[in-house]
């Protein structure tokens, strides 16, 4: 009985839903097994394609070479800067691929090895399809031949093309490598192009430093000629202005310290003089036997005298005590002691006068030191001010000098450098002759092409399984339907001669195929109406069914093959069969069995007495036959074929027969079989394999639910007996040996 489809898949089936339809695995092996030819096609034409590419393509041979970018060498000389030079950042080492790969450093290559004399690079060996294209773009050019810049520019894009450098990983090495038709080629290149890298390197290095040490050069040159003219102007200036250097210092400063001193001591002596002047002024001639006057002296002379004085004195006083004061000795004793004193006032006198003269002296020479070190002082005020003049050309000597000393030394080093260039850049593999050719990669194109290959098969086959609406395995009519697919008919078509296509008439075959079970009883074609049949009796051990219409969706899928076969076939087993041809619109059944016919089921209905008068009987099989003859279309063939009286004749017919089987109209287009449906046990659905759409089944199903609820089983008819082979390849090999009919 028919379920509805969503009740089957959900009930039965494991699988995902893909486009509206389930890819279970074996609808994929169905697929697979119905489209394999799509896929091996697919395969062979992308393998041949990649065959094709492999036998036209020139081999190439790739040469490599790498490069360092080594900072440490060149510390070596670089003292000012070793320790950033440690640290080469990222972006350098990147752009040296550009600098690699740059115009300039491939020409020099392409110029020294003469690369433009060579039809492989600079282009005047095309390929055929270089050929073409040069012949086409010649039509849109001028047709001069190309300048020597012209084919030099285009050798250095073509060796551009075929090179690639790249950095290894993130490591200070560069990898080049260069693709060429001939080992030699590809390694020359790739050599030479590493050379010109690191030559090139140290080129401009030698020029930077050449152009550095210029600088200098000249630079020092006028530092030089700056720190002398500066130490000329120090030197001047200290002339002009008298200033003399000495280990203490300026001359001025020092000798106003040392008249400072002079000074000093002067003043002093001045002070003494006055004092001791002073001292012997206060001293009157009375007083001068006095002794502290005398101590006071300190003179001898007048110590001598004053001890002379004492002497007379103390003789005086004896004398005048004795003699009394009046005695001429005493008397005489006393002028001697006037002179005595007389003397000694004078002697005070004199040194008196020597002290002012002392007194004198120091005062004068206090007075001109004072002078001196006021002249001094004011002489000072100006080289003060020259002074600081003096400092400040003294300075700019000094920056000068160290400025040249400076460069002096950085000229020293770039003058070695020059001499001695070194780059960053050192070659640690130089590129050898490859002994295999890079490109085409034979393996890789293969398992390429194969993999494209069933890439496109399984889309194609898939794609075409999908996209394609029809019904090709029972598995798929199951699905679709939610009833069992009772057989799949191949299609029993003899095969048309070659050039009898379009003489071969559809009517001179057709005769043949409606007998098809009774010519070939033991074709797959009659089994697999056998199994409907052993079906159908399955199903009648549980509810009676005589009444068994077949059906289809559309015209021309083959019901009236199916029912004639099959009622044929039932009867050859010698069960009471009766076919109608319940079809009253094309009645193609009754113009195969019975052409004669001059009547038949409508007029049996309208005169059910008439019945043994219409059946026909076939005495080769047994089958009775009741046709169906219409003189013009009906427009009541519903109303005819469902009507009570049609009701009534299958009653009676069920008792007289086992099997009644009705070759019916199609569902879509005309609405007789729904009408007649109430009346019939069973109803087999016929599908043209390959031909009748998902859509037209489920329309026509849906339509009439008696129709669903009688629906026994469908049939796949007219398959293609190839496919259907490969669709049951998995039955095994001799699985069709049985359908072989032994002459
Ligand atoms: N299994 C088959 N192998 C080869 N040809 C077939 C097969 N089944 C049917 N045909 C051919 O297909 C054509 C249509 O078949 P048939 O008349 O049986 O279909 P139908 O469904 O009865 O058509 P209609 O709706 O017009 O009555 C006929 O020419 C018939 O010979
Ligand atoms: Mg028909």
């Amino acid at each position: 009985m028919y379920q509805p489809r969503e009740q089957f898949r959900s009930g039965h089936k494991f699988g995902v839903e893909f486009g509206g339809a389930v890819l279970s695995f074996e609808r994929v092996t169905d697929v697979l097994r119905r489209q394999w030819p799509i896929i091996v096609v697919s395969v062979g034409a992308s393998l041949a394609l990649v065959l094709a590419y492999l036998a036209t393509t020139h081999p190439m041979y790739t040469a490599n070479a790498r490069i360092m970018m080594d900072t440490r060498q060149t510390q070596v000389l670089d003292k000012d800067n070793g320790t950033n030079s440690n640290l080469i950042d990222t972006g350098f080492v990147d752009s040296q691929v550009e600098v690699i790969n740059s115009d300039d450093l491939i020409r020099s290559v392409v110029r020294r090895l003469h690369l433009t004399e060579d039809p492989e690079f600079s282009g005047s060996n095309p390929g055929p399809l270089g050929k073409l294209l040069g012949h086409v773009m010649s039509l849109f050019g001028s047709g001069e031949p190309p300048s020597p810049e012209r084919v030099e520019q285009a050798t250095v894009e073509h060796i551009q093309a075929n090179l690639r450098v790249e950095r290894v990983l993130t490591t200070y090495v560069l990898s080049l490598s260069y693709r060429a038709l001939t080992p030699d080629a590809a390694v020359k290149i790739a050599n030479a192009i590493a050379d010109a890298y690191i030559v090139g390197a140290l080129e401009a290095k030698y020029q930077s430093t050449k152009r550095a040490t210029e600088w200098l050069q000249q630079r020092s040159a006028e530092l030089s000629q700056q720190a002398t003219a500066s130490d000329r102007a120090v030197q001047t200036f200290k002339a002009e202005h008298n200033i003399v250097g000495t280990s203490r210092g300026l001359m001025s400063e020092q000798q106003l310290s040392d008249l400072n001193t002079q000074l000093v001591q002067a003043r002093a002596a001045t002070a003494e003089a006055k004092a001791r002047l002073d001292r012997i002024n206060a001293i009157s001639d009375k007083d001068v036997t006095q002794t502290t006057v005398t101590d006071a002296l300190n003179n001898p002379v007048i110590t001598r005298l004053r001890a002379q004085y004492l002497d007379l004195a103390a003789q005086y006083s004896d004398w005048s005590r004795r003699y009394g004061a009046m005695h001429l000795a005493t008397v005489n004793l006393a002028s001697k002691m006037d002179e005595l004193r007389k003397n000694i006032a004078d002697e005070v006198h004199r040194i008196a006068d020597a002290y002012r003269s002392d007194y004198e002296i120091a005062k004068s020479r206090e007075a001109s030191l004072e002078k001196n070190v006021n002249d001094l002082v004011a002489q000072a005020g100006h080289t003060g001010q020259a002074e600081v003049k003096l400092r400040d050309l003294e300075s700019a000597a000094d920056t000068y000098r160290s400025l040249y000393n400076n460069f002096l030394e950085k000229l020293q080093n770039a003058t070695q450098n020059q001499s001695f260039p070194i780059s960053e850049a050192r070659l640690i593999s130089t590129a050898t002759k490859p002994d295999r050719k890079s490109s085409p990669r034979t393996m890789l194109a293969l398992v390429g092409g194969l993999v494209s290959g069933l890439c496109l098969g399984f889309g194609l086959a898939f794609g075409r399984e999908f996209l394609s609406d029809v019904l090709r395995t029972p598995g798929e009519v199951e699905d679709e339907l939610g009833v069992k697919c009772l057989g799949v008919l191949p299609d029993i078509r003899p095969p048309t001669p070659a050039g009898a296509l379009l003489s071969t008439s559809g009517k001179s075959t057709a005769p043949d195929l409606s007998r098809y079970v009774v010519d070939h009883p033991f074709s797959r074609f009659a089994e697999t109406l056998r199994n409907i049949k052993v079906s159908i009796d399955v199903a009648r051990l549980s509810r009676e069914i005589k009444v068994i219409g077949i059906v289809s969706s559309l015209p021309k899928e083959g019901k009236t093959t199916v029912a004639a076969n099959f009622a044929q076939l039932v009867a050859l087993t010698g069960h009471p069969t009766l076919l109608i041809d319940g079809d009253l619109h094309t009645r193609s059944l009754t113009r195969e069995l019975s052409p004669n016919a001059k009547s038949g089921l409508v007029e049996t209905l309208n005169d059910p007495a008439s019945l043994a008068y219409h059946v026909q009987r076939s005495k080769e099989t047994g089958l009775d036959f009741l046709p169906s003859v219409v003189a013009s279309r009906m427009l009541n063939s519903a109303d005819v074929i469902g009507s009570r009286a049609m009701a009534e004749l299958l009653k009676t017919l069920r008792d007289r027969y086992e099997y009644i089987v009705i070759d019916l109209a199609p569902v879509m287009p005309v609405a007789d079989s729904k009408a007649v449906s109430f009346l019939i046990d069973a109803m087999v659905y016929v599908i043209e394999w390959g031909q009748t759409t998902r859509s037209a089944l489920q329309e026509s199903i849906s339509g009439s639910e008696v129709l669903q609820k009688k629906l026994l089983g469908a049939v796949l008819n007219r398959a293609n007996p190839k496919m259907l082979k490969r669709i049951e390849a998995y039955k095994g090999k001799h699985h069709n040996s049985y359908y072989v009919e032994h002459v």
